[in-house]
């Protein structure tokens, strides 16, 4: 979910409207604002579905002087108009916005609220209903908000309007992130920086368990405890703003072409003119001591965390886990003797990695987060950061992050080889490969009618597919088999090449899909055999080759690059299959049913 929240002398319902937009990636199953005009108006509007319904039922007519908006991704009860937030007090007093999941609202609800009728199945109703019991009891607004924290367990990040004083916006966080806003006249909060990026550039970061009070003119940032906290504003780069579509029909496709400008923005920002890799040294200090790395990640960054695993053994000789977050923090594995953490993910704001990094933080571990948001939450409580510069990635299904993720990876990797004096690194020429490695990309993103038709042929009417490879084709093959089903909703799997005939060959039909990935030279014929035994049993099957394992007959030939790179290449037909086999169903590419961008709830 994303949240914002505005005081002060701008039209709160323009800000509201305008941040809920940049920050639809965070959900959008349903949105909602309230505004308050100085008393004279206040006003509730909740829409299911995209924020674009909203916007159709706000009058342009509505301003204010203070407000809050939320868009949502059902967490706690189904996506409708009731369960949308902002939620409203019985007194028809507070108004509350929520991002975060708060586990014990059940008891709550019973221990304190048992003669409350409630509105909503929400978790976030139990909140607001507690600040107007509260209120009732006599505390101020701001004890009351105070109380809730202490009382609730879990994540929040709250935004609360009390329509009896338009002057105040109180916010509060835990876990969830929320960023304040500094203006001249104004102050305001997002999810995000991008939710305000068009009102301030200037920002404060909110640590957990701090409660803000913002007016026009002062923002008060508390601990639990009522003591006021002094913070430092940063300045955020407004270039960094969401790029317009143009005339793409989706960003998706936007964010698929960019990718060899990406792939060049990575080589200027980390090498110098003869083509050294440049990284920053303590980082690679703190890496050197290190025996083992554990990259942490979730989704579309996992896939890129298996790939980069081969890259950091083999360039730089140290030992590499893969784990995904979700699991890693409640079930860790016995730790090496002198572990270092990389977190890769695009927002950096991804819960699931966030309650790692505090465990890890608590064990006194070092960390590194990769991550496309410099100022996220998981960049700035890592030890070290590294940005992934591919500039805002819009659409919810992941493309230029996934590249800029690996080459970044393939940057550091190298870098820390030839820091530690490896001879494989120091004959890796990385920044040549890589920018060879963006003209392939060029040419591939240039070849789209043909991937058009091939995604026609494969997926126009199927019910499930396959993508199968070894070695990083079988990695490259768990990253092509998601996007195909976030976006199309077929059921697509990845599997390693030589594990398909130990079980799932079982549901290869007539005409069943099978993409196979052809990039290896030590297992191109086993591979071939695999996808030859699927055809044998009815699929269709597409094989993708690089140019020096490829055969007569084979459907797409890729330029060939390093094995240990080649996903890099072999992804962007693997997007473009995805991309068409979504447009062509009918479905809205950018915005697949029940996905977010951003997920900021374990
Ligand atoms: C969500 C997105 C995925 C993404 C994953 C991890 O589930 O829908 O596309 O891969 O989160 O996100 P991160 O921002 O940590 O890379």
């Amino acid at each position: 979910c994303g949240i914002v929240g505005v005081v002060g002398k701008l039209n709160a319902t323009k800000v509201l409207l305008n941040g809920l937009a940049k920050l639809e990636y965070r959900g959008y199953d349903s949105a909602g604002i309230f505004v308050n005009d100085q008393g004279h108006e206040a006003v509730l509007i909740k829409r299911v579905g995209r924020i674009k319904n909203l916007q159709a039922a706000v009058p342009d007519t509505l301003t204010g002087t203070l407000g809050i908006g939320h868009t949502r991704w059902a967490t706690n009860g189904k996506p409708t108009e009731a369960n949308a937030h902002p939620h409203v007090s019985n007194d028809g007093r507070f108004y509350l916005v929520h991002n975060g999941v708060l586990t014990n609202a059940a008891e709550l609800k019973d221990e304190y609220l048992s003669d409350v009728q409630f509105a909503s199945d929400t978790d976030t109703e139990v909140a607001v209903q507690l600040v107007a019991k509260f209120v009732r009891d006599g505390a101020t607004t701001k004890d009351a908000l105070r109380h809730v924290m202490q009382l609730v367990q879990g994540s929040y990040a709250f935004a609360l309007a009390d329509k009896e004083d338009s002057d105040t916006l109180y916010v509060a966080k835990n876990k969830s992130p929320l960023l304040v806003g500094l203006g001249d006249g104004f102050n305001a909060v997002g999810s995000d920086a991008l939710a305000l990026l068009d009102q301030t550039d200037t920002f404060l970061e909110l640590h957990d368990e701090e409660l803000v009070v913002l007016t026009a003119d002062g923002v008060r940032v508390e601990n639990l405890a009522g003591e006021v906290q002094k913070r430092a504003s940063y300045k955020v780069d407004v270039s960094e703003g969401a790029g317009e579509l143009g005339a793409y029909p989706f960003y998706m496709l936007k964010e698929i072409d960019e990718q060899p400008v990406v792939l060049r923005r990575l080589l200027s920002n980390y090498t110098d003119a003869d083509g050294q890799v440049n990284m920053p040294e303590e980082l690679l200090a703190a890496m050197q001591q290190a025996d083992r790395l554990y990259f942490v990640a979730a989704g579309t960054s996992y896939h890129a965390s298996l790939v980069a695993a081969p890259l950091f053994e083999q360039l730089a000789g140290v030992p590499v886990t893969v784990a995904f977050a979700s699991e890693f923090g409640y079930h860790m594995p016995l730790l090496s003797k002198k572990p270092l953490f990389v977190f890769l993910t695009q927002s950096g704001e991804t819960a699931d990695i966030r309650q790692v990094l505090v465990k890890v933080k608590a064990l006194g571990l070092p960390s590194l987060t990769i991550t496309n948001v410099p100022t996220s939450t998981l960049a700035r409580e890592a030890d070290f950061a590294l940005s992934l510069h591919a500039g805002p990635e819009i659409a919810v299904a992941s493309t230029k992050a996934y590249t800029a993720q690996v080459a970044t990876c393939a940057l550091l990797a190298q870098a820390l080889g030839i820091y530690l004096n490896n001879d494989a690194a120091k004959q890796f020429d990385v920044a040549h490969k890589l920018t060879m490695i963006a003209t392939a990309q060029q040419q591939l993103v240039d070849e789209k009618d043909q991937i058009h038709e091939f995604a026609q042929k494969m997926f126009k009417t199927t019910r499930n597919a396959f993508y199968i490879g070894r070695g990083s084709d079988y990695y490259l093959s768990l990253e092509a088999a998601l996007k195909l089903k976030e976006i199309s909703y077929i059921q697509a799997e990845g599997f390693a090449a030589g594990e398909l005939k130990h079980g799932t060959i079982a549901l290869i039909e007539e005409n069943t899909p099978v993409v196979a990935i052809v990039s290896d030279p030590v297992t191109a014929a086993h591979t071939r055999a695999n996808a030859t035994e699927v055809q044998a049993r009815g699929a269709a099957v597409m094989r993708i080759a690089t140019e020096s394992l490829a055969q007569p007959g084979d459907e797409l030939v890729v330029p060939d690059t390093d094995p240990l790179l080649t996903p890099l290449v072999t992804i962007v037909p693997c997007q473009l299959l995805a991309y068409y086999a979504s447009l062509d169903r009918g479905y809205d590419v950018d915005r697949p049913r029940n996905l977010a961008k951003s997920v900021t709830v374990e």
